[in-house]
């Protein structure tokens, strides 16, 4: 393990906040994080694991140590297997492996069950823990196990899906933050298995390629998927930002209900027995926020639910914008918006 001190993170999060890192490590392999973990132990400082940086608003110089998880094999069925074994087959990635890229493999294998999760920032690791989700999947349809380090304990235990407690953007790994996600096993099945229920997924791919969505591959759900994505979505190396800075509210049928009849376009999704959830981004554009700017923070022009910043802005300045929509959207609407990235300051993870 090679520590380094005041290590500046502006490299490692997404929205290019400046701020140091007490002490940095690259984490490569199991014994590192048992050496970080006795690190901490003894100079009895926080921890901070940090993957892509693309769901992480920092505030301050963190004082601890600042972990970059660098574990980064994945391991395929060898290719001559692949006749053999049965179509739906198993795939282990390690948490610092590039998210979009073990997609991109995936789907050049001809395989189907991640390409509607195509360029989401951010490694495999994160992946469970917000159980990403986007145009009608979620992570948890193809995860079967996830292996952990609990940074408490120094234990090492796996997790089938079952266990992982997924739901909208949410797991078990929300509720014990001490466990780090070293590894996931994924179950995809060769050939076409087109997920195309998102009303603009259809039509983007008889747009882009002619094809009926029923019949489409891996890669032409993957193209749509990356055609709206560019269209809806700043790209993080370009413009300073973590995706949806909110969550989609949950609220009860009657909520909706009032809210319907109030605002006829409310665009809201029924969940099965547990309510509807609103388009978070739908409210805030509804309020005037869409391109909104002030000084190095503001509101995308393309979707109200992505916050941008110039580079230069602080984890401060974003908060404080997301707490001004925040209060709005609660004024306006009587609706509780959440906020979507974790938020540290210099000691550790604190909430909105
Ligand atoms: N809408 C507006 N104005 C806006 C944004 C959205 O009117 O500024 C409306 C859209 O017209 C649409 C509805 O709201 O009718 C939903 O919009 P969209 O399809 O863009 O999806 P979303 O609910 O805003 C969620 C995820 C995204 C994911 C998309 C597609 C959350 C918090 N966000 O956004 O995930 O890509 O669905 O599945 O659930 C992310 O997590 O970082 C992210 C980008």
């Amino acid at each position: 393990m090679e520590l380094q001190r005041r290590v500046n993170l502006k490299p490692y999060n997404t929205l290019s906040l400046n701020v140091e890192a007490a002490y940095f490590v690259a984490i490569n392999c199991l014994d590192d994080l048992r050496q970080a973990r006795k690190f901490c132990h003894d100079k009895c400082c926080p921890w901070l694991l940090i993957g892509g940086g693309s769901n992480l608003v920092l505030t301050q110089d963190f004082e601890g140590l600042v972990m970059l998880m660098a574990m980064d094999q994945v391991f395929w069925p060898v290719e001559k297997e692949k006749q053999s074994i049965s179509k739906t087959f198993s795939v282990n990635a390690q948490a610092g492996y590039e998210w979009d890229l073990l997609v991109a493999e995936s789907v050049a294998r001809g395989a189907s069950g991640l390409e509607n999760l195509s360029l989401i920032p951010g490694q495999v690791g994160a992946a469970p823990i917000q159980n990403i989700g986007a145009y009608g999947v979620e992570l948890k349809h193809c995860l079967e196990l996830v292996q952990v380090f609990n940074f408490d304990t120094g234990d090492t235990f796996e997790l089938a899906a079952k266990d992982c407690e997924f739901g909208y953007r949410d797991s078990v790994f929300k509720r014990n933050r001490s466990w780090i996600v070293t590894q996931v096993q994924f179950s995809l099945t060769y050939g076409n298995q087109p997920q195309v229920s998102y009303g603009i997924i259809a039509d983007t791919i008889m747009s882009l390629s002619g094809e009926l969505a029923a019949n489409a591959s891996p890669q032409q759900v993957r193209d749509a998927v990356i055609h709206i994505r560019r269209s809806k979505l700043p790209d993080p190396k370009k413009v300073p930002n973590v995706g949806s800075f909110f969550k989609n509210p949950i609220v009860s049928d009657s909520q909706k209900q009032k809210l319907a009849q109030q605002w006829p376009g409310l665009v809201a999704y029924a969940i099965d027995g547990k309510g509807h959830k609103l388009a978070a981004g739908w409210l805030i554009d509804q309020l005037g926020w869409k391109g909104f700017k002030q000084g190095d923070v503001g509101v995308h022009e393309h979707q109200a639910l992505v916050l941008v910043c110039s580079g230069v802005a602080t984890g401060k300045d974003v908060l404080d914008l997301a707490q001004t929509i925040k209060v709005d959207v609660a004024k306006k609407f009587g609706v509780t918006l959440e906020v979507e990235p974790r938020l540290f300051d210099n000691r550790g993870e604190f909430y909105l």
